[in-house]
């Protein structure tokens, strides 16, 4: 996989290198979303040459594409228009463009090329980057998919500018979670950025996420230890987000796990010595972008039920990513539904 940093002449980048021998037989697929149709794709074959004379295809937006009907859809898109092994699939939308486009592209004649543009700061910093592709099945996220890397993803942070405040505070909490578990110097120049009220996400920041990323998962490309680092927050968060859906007042993902990263230093803080000053620095920069909940005892076990589902318990304990100290996580730690709770309650 290779990766084009983000600086703002990624889209060049990108037209030069399809523009290459490998790419020489190479007809493209563009698939999208109604917003990154409205808002990006005039934008992208403007500078990618090579992608002029491509066809689109559209798909809902949200988590409701990520249906195998939509993909038998694509497929049959693919096969009708004479698609061969030698044409690419460009995904150019968030992480439910690059977990569908991923998926058709890993199934469609045993495999052919896809490429990742993601449009949102979450997939420039997360889901477009590492193989993970994806459908939902019976209102289960996630559950069918393949890993299976892009041959390149292109990020290009002028996308950022078609994205409401809302998307960009939720790719923010995962920039902090990354560079949480990565990268202290630049977590402690983002916090202090952000509680200085600057919000101007900088290229370079994006690159570093996307390194770190890509360094975890080529570590662990499959997903079996030391890439569940970056599921930091994420066992609370998962819970957290279902529950707000559940209650009609929905959190998005990235402001879930935001909030699910305070439980899981305030775990830290008692299980690991993680000292308290981090905690209490990071639920303030928190607090600037998210509105904390004060959850009651009975939503701390409608969270509970949400978490005991989790995708990486095991022997019937929930577990957690926490932190020995910014830049030392410590994955898959047992924690006491207790504990859960004490934390749940503790947000705010
Ligand atoms: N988003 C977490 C991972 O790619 O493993």
């Amino acid at each position: 996989m290779t990766i084009l940093p983000s600086h703002l002449s990624s889209l060049s980048r990108l037209s030069r290198t399809l523009a290459g021998k490998a790419y020489q037989n190479a007809r493209y697929f563009i698939l999208v979303d109604e917003n990154t149709y409205n808002h990006c794709l005039a934008r992208l074959v403007s500078k990618v040459v090579p992608l002029q004379e491509a066809e689109f295809m559209e798909v809902p937006i949200g988590e409701e594409c990520k249906d195998i009907a939509i993909a038998t859809q694509l497929w049959e898109t693919l096969l009708e228009s004479g698609a061969d092994r030698d044409s690419v699939l460009v995904n150019l939308g968030g992480g439910c463009v690059s977990d569908l486009g991923g998926f058709v592209a890993s199934g469609y004649k045993r495999g052919i090329r896809y490429i990742n543009i993601p449009t949102t700061l979450i997939g420039m910093i997360d889901a477009a980057i590492g193989g993970k592709t994806a459908l939902n099945l019976d209102g289960y996220k996630n559950q069918i998919g393949f890993f299976n890397a892009p041959d390149i993803v292109c990020i290009e942070p002028t996308f950022l500018d078609t994205l409401p405040d809302k998307e960009l505070f939720s790719g923010t909490f995962e920039m902090l979670k990354t560079f949480m578990i990565g990268d202290p110097e630049q977590y402690h120049h983002l916090c202090d950025m952000l509680l200085g009220g600057n919000l101007e996400i900088q290229p370079d920041m994006i690159a570093r996420c996307a390194e770190i990323k890509d360094a975890v998962v080529k570590k662990d490309p499959k997903d079996k230890g030391i890439r569940h680092i970056l599921n930091l927050g994420h066992t609370f968060g998962h819970g957290i987000e279902a529950h707000s859906h559940q209650i009609g007042n929905p959190f998005t993902h990235g402001e879930a796990v935001g909030v699910g990263m305070i439980c899981a230093l305030y775990l830290s803080v008692r299980k690991l010595g993680l000292p308290q000053a981090i905690l209490d620095n990071y639920r303030n920069v928190a607090s600037k972008m998210v509105e904390l909940p004060h959850y009651s005892l009975k939503e701390t076990e409608e969270i509970l039920t949400y978490m005991r589902q989790d995708k990486k318990n095991a022997d019937g304990e929930i577990r957690c990513v926490l932190l020995q100290e910014l830049g030392a996580p410590v994955i898959d730690l047992a924690v006491d539904e207790n504990e859960i709770r004490d934390a749940l309650l503790k947000i705010s």
